[in-house]
């Protein structure tokens, strides 16, 4: 199977043998897919972590198939996506998660946020979409929460031997006070998305925009803000005016949804650098536009 180097190189990094054998048996669950819900795969969207392609069904229906190595992870994605059925979110049609797959409700025209050039508007859709998202916790869960993602930055000391190794040391001071302050003042949590950015939002059909690509996480709404703000890495952090428009997305999360300033502040510089962690722990590289954001957002902090 033609699958792009990136790709490849991404699921071995992350699942070694695991994940090497299941590339291996990428065209056989593709072909085990297009039996089971009678429809044919067509070429994959361009590839991160997941196998995703849209595909369309014996009746014309068409719906995306999303393959992944089976985990954890993905049995959260697929948990949270039961319990949000549609609303503000893709939905999920039939899952299998002991094999990692998934069948999809197709979002067309599927535009991703990131084609919104003005920060402001992208912001506010945002904001309405993660307003639908959020949902009472279930009683009994296992997601996981922002305490346990927050353990990332008890690895980074241990790797680096008690230091922050490349990333720099005032601003990890600083996001171990903030989750030490943050956690422990959360409010009432909710089911919430985890990892709401610029790629994980797209036009529809039924509504304007809905999210896909769920962590499924458990903890206060205001934690939300974390992905949007570190987001869109890329040539968006070559912007001169970066302050001012972390300012701006700042004022409208506020004013959106009623957070806050100083707590969307907060979680946005306390997630950037264990975002930062998390790229050195996955791919050794690749951490500094986190941290770039993280000491952006740090000279909002009072
Ligand atoms: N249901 C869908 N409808 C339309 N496009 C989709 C759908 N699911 C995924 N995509 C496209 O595929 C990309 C990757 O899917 P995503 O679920 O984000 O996978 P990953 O977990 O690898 O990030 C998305 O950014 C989007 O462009
Ligand atoms: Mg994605």
């Amino acid at each position: 199977m033609n699958l792009p180097h990136d790709f490849r190189r991404t699921i071995i990094d992350l699942f070694n043998d695991r994940g090497r054998e299941w590339l291996d048996n990428l065209p056989t669950i593709i072909a085990d897919c297009e039996r089971r819900w009678n429809l044919t795969a067509l070429p994959p969207f361009d590839l991160t972590y997941n196998y995703v392609a849209p595909a369309v069904r014996a009746d014309g229906t068409e719906v995306v198939l999303k393959l992944g190595v089976p985990d954890g992870a993905l049995t959260d994605e697929m948990t949270a996506l039961r319990l949000w059925d549609g609303h503000g979110i893709v939905q999920l049609l039939d899952c299998d998660p002991d094999r990692g797959i998934m069948l999809l409700e197709r979002l067309t025209p599927g535009r991703p946020l990131i084609t919104i050039e003005d920060d402001e508007e992208a912001t506010r859709i945002f904001a309405s979409v993660a307003r639908q998202l959020w949902r009472p916790a279930p009683a009994v869960h296992n997601f996981d929460t922002p305490g346990s993602w927050a353990e990332g930055m008890k690895r980074l000391r241990k790797r680096f031997d008690g230091g922050t190794g490349p990333l720099q040391k005032n601003l990890v001071e600083t996001a171990e006070s903030l989750y030490a302050e943050l956690l422990d003042s959360q409010s009432e949590p909710a089911l919430i998305h985890g990892d709401l950015h610029h790629w994980n939002i797209l036009s529809a059909g039924r509504e304007p925009w809905l999210a896909l690509d769920p962590k499924g996480i458990v903890g206060e709404p205001c934690y939300e803000v974390g992905a949007w703000l570190r987001n869109p890495v890329g040539a968006f952090f070559a912007r001169p005016d970066l302050p001012r428009v972390f300012d701006r997305r700042v004022a409208i999360l506020a004013e959106e949804l009623g957070f806050d300033r100083q707590r969307i502040v907060g979680w946005g510089v306390a997630q950037a650098v264990l975002s930062a962690w998390w790229s050195i722990e996955d791919h050794g590289e690749g951490w500094e536009e986190s941290m770039q954001c993280a000491e952006i957002l740090s000279e909002l902090l009072r």
